[in-house]
């Protein structure tokens, strides 16, 4: 049946992938999703298109047309589709054809289970692909720590914090590339971050 599935593949190690997940990517004619994603899935058989990382618009438009040519298409986004994922561009487009999303672990989860945060009672902003920082600042001083997707850099989110008044000495922790093998979560205060080198695939606690 022709439908487009939003696939949340979880923060990318394979032993995160829901039944659900595999279950629908098994079923689809067409798969697309960044090569990260699509090798989560080596053994699927579907068409595989690579995501277009410099024009994502592209891939979303190209997923849409094949649904209406009539074929199953799994779209593949990193943890889940609908925290800063692919859900809402998609939606933006206002096509009229039958979605399913089908969730996925986000990082956000991951990183909220590794520091034993309950996160119902944690900020939740992400930054990504955002310009405006100025909503991180409105949260911070609410009691609640504060989960940040960091807009690639979380050295520039330490920055821009520090250089908004907030406390040198503020307890932060930042968890980097959860779930692989190169996973790395650290605890130090605001200013530290300054002086550590961290990938762009990171959650950022303040505390
Ligand atoms: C486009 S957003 C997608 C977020 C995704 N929808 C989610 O629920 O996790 C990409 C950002 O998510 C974060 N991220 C994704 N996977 C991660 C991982 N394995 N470890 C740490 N951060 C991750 C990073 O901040 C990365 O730049």
């Amino acid at each position: 049946m022709s439908k487009l599935y939003i696939v949340g593949i979880g923060p990318g190690s394979a032993e995160y992938l829901t039944f659900r997940a595999q279950k629908v990517t098994s079923s689809v004619e067409v798969l697309i999703g960044s090569k990260r994603a699509l090798k989560l899935f080596p053994e699927i058989r579907a068409e595989k298109i690579i995501l277009d990382s410099k024009n994502m618009e592209n891939s979303f438009k190209q997923a849409i047309g094949e649904v209406k040519r009539g074929r199953s298409v799994a779209l593949l986004s990193t943890g889940d589709p609908g925290f800063s994922g692919v859900l809402k561009p998609v939606l933006d487009l206002s096509e009229s054809i039958e979605v399913e999303v089908v969730p996925g672990i986000s990082s956000i989860q991951l990183c909220a289970a590794k520091l034993l945060i309950p996160w119902d009672e944690a900020n939740l902003i992400t930054l990504h692909g955002k310009g405006d920082s100025s909503k991180l600042l409105e949260l911070l001083d609410n009691g609640k720590p504060t989960m940040v997707l960091p807009n690639f850099n979380v050295n520039e989110t330490a920055k821009y914090l520090l250089n908004n008044g907030v406390d040198s000495h503020r307890k932060v922790a930042v968890c980097e590339k959860l779930s692989y093998t190169h996973e790395r979560i650290v605890e130090m205060t605001l200013s530290d971050v300054l002086g550590e080198d961290f990938s762009y695939m990171c959650v950022m606690v303040i505390f």
